[in-house]
């Protein structure tokens, strides 16, 4: 790359002061306007999660946006149900996280459906227990805390793994892009509540895992993000007494509501279309602080 340096004498106030350019020759440029929505067309996604939720808004957003995704969830999930209703562009693929067969067999259907280049993880759990509590006498069980940790960070992991695997093999895109990678926190990373000790571990592993991996897979043209949610109106909270809702929606100080997860979904496709975003965690929250 030829760069051309030049110096100028600029005054400030009564000094000269000299300050030295180097020009840099134009980088490709992608115009965010001209190319939202265009950079997804023909993309092919891998959704974890995707049958509920923040994972579900996402496939319905890349799939209107003209992606082919393969939507990887539980076999007890809805998703069969949910890639009919999705239509065209959509296809189930059940399977567990944590294990690499299933995630290598979700890999393959991707590589049927064309080349992948956008993968979500949106697959988590979480537990509500103290670590102890002195009214029951009742310690945390280890396994409970094992499994929490196993599906949320090494499933995540795993998901990561083989996905750059196989976008490692892609065709350099525009500004030598092959792929992308986007995880699913929490604000319980950084203010888990009681009885959240083994989700905001597992949570904050996730945002710390970040910058080695974008580091790791830098060399791959592979970019990774992950997203923080705070209080999204998924089945999860859904489920909770309409009071209750309002009542968690108004902690956050603006604006006062639950998120809805095509807001989630909304920032993904950002950060797909955003090159200049990588080995960085963006909370999406309302500025919502959770109390203990
Ligand atoms: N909803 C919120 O307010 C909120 C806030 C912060 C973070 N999050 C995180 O966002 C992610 C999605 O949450 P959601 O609210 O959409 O939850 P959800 O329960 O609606 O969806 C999670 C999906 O993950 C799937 N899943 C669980 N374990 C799996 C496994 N081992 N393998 C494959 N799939 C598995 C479930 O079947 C489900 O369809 C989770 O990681 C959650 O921790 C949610």
């Amino acid at each position: 790359m030829a760069t051309v340096t030049r110096k100028e004498s600029i005054p400030v106030g009564e000094l000269d002061l000299f300050f030295t350019f180097t020009c840099l020759p134009r980088l490709p440029q992608l115009n965010s306007h001209a190319m939202a929505g265009i950079i997804l067309k023909g993309m092919v996604g891998l959704v974890t999660g995707g049958a509920s939720g923040l994972g579900k808004a996402t496939v319905q957003r890349l799939v209107r946006n003209g992606c082919k995704v393969v939507m990887f969830d539980l076999p007890s999930s809805e998703g069969q149900k949910v890639a009919s209703e999705v239509g065209g562009g959509c296809v189930f693929h059940p399977g567990d996280v944590t294990s690499p067969e299933d995630v290598t067999s979700a890999i393959d259907a991707a590589k049927n459906l064309g080349n992948l280049r956008v993968t979500v993880n949106c697959a988590g759990i979480g537990i509500a227990v103290k670590t102890y509590n002195n009214h029951k006498d009742r310690i945390h069980p280890l396994d409970e805390f094992q499994r929490v940790i196993d599906v949320n960070v090494c499933g995540t992991f795993n998901v990561i793994r083989f996905a750059a695997r196989e976008m490692a093999k892609n065709e350099p895109g525009p500004s030598d892009e092959r792929g992308v990678i986007i995880n699913t926190a929490s604000i319980a990373a950084y203010e888990g509540q009681i009885g959240q000790a083994a989700y905001g571990a597992s949570k904050g592993a996730i945002v710390s895992m970040t910058l080695p991996i974008a580091r790791d897979l830098a060399s791959c043209g592979i970019r990774v993000m992950t997203i923080a949610p705070g209080l999204f109106e998924t089945p999860l909270l859904g489920s909770l007494p309409e009071k209750v809702r309002t009542y968690l929606g108004k902690q956050a100080p603006f604006p006062t509501r639950l998120g809805d997860p095509a807001e989630y979904a909304h920032l993904v496709q950002t950060i797909v279309e955003n090159q200049m975003l990588n080995g960085s965690v963006i909370r999406l929250d309302a500025a919502i602080r959770m109390q203990p």
